[in-house]
């Protein structure tokens, strides 16, 4: 029997020469996921952006920095997670010359997901955290709505057997004072959530 490890390089090989939809076309790296295949915790994002693109890595640009605080900040060390993303490359629309991220298509994310679910099947996290609406709509149910429902869990789903959904930090970096202060202190009161449910401490 293989190894998480060895199923989970497999996989990401596979992944990198996919081209089964348009956003292969303009991608620079394949934004796979990283961390501890055998991960009790699983966070999965929307999709990468550009820093994510350039570098090959999920969560790294100014969201990432500030997802990777509040993680410090919970008593979670990103390297004992699993981070990844719905769909694996950046999707983004030229505007004037430049490249400004998008949400991905319908039809990308159809054409993607069989790599997050595989991902999920070869880790079957205890807690997976879905980061923003679009995590939590494809994964916990259609129509998530972010303000009722974040912070709450949902047991027995089909890829995790506690699940809940917290704010993506990008939507927190759109803030701005008190809005952003009490924003981001909802994403560390949801994170703290999810490390004590593993330890089950009160
Ligand atoms: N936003 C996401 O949803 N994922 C990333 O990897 C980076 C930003």
């Amino acid at each position: 029997m293989p190894s998480a490890a060895e199923e989970m390089e497999a996989l990401r090989r596979r992944a990198l020469s996919c081209t089964d939809c348009e956003l292969s076309r303009t991608r620079t790296h394949v934004v796979f996921g990283e961390g501890d295949p055998e991960a009790d915790i699983v966070l999965v994002g929307e999709g990468p952006g550009e820093w994510e693109d350039r570098t090959g890595r999920p969560f790294v640009g100014r969201a990432g920095k500030l997802l990777e605080a509040v993680l410090r900040e919970v008593g979670l060390k990103r390297e004992e997670l699993y981070i990844t993303n719905i769909v694996k490359c950046r999707a983004a629309t030229e505007v004037g010359g430049r490249l400004r991220n998008r949400p991905p298509r319908a039809s990308e994310v159809k054409a993607c997901r069989k790599w997050l679910e595989a991902q999920l099947r070869i880790i079957r996290p205890k807690v997976l955290v879905c980061i923003g609406g679009p995590a939590a709509s494809l994964l916990l149910h259609k129509g998530f709505k972010m303000t009722e429902e974040r912070g709450r869990w949902f047991t027995d789903t089909p890829y995790a057997p506690s699940a809940i959904a917290v704010l993506h930090p990008a939507y927190i970096l759109r803030k701005e004072g008190e809005d952003f202060l009490r924003a981001r202190e909802l994403l560390v009161e949801d994170l703290t959530k999810v490390r004590r449910r593993l330890t089950e401490e009160p």
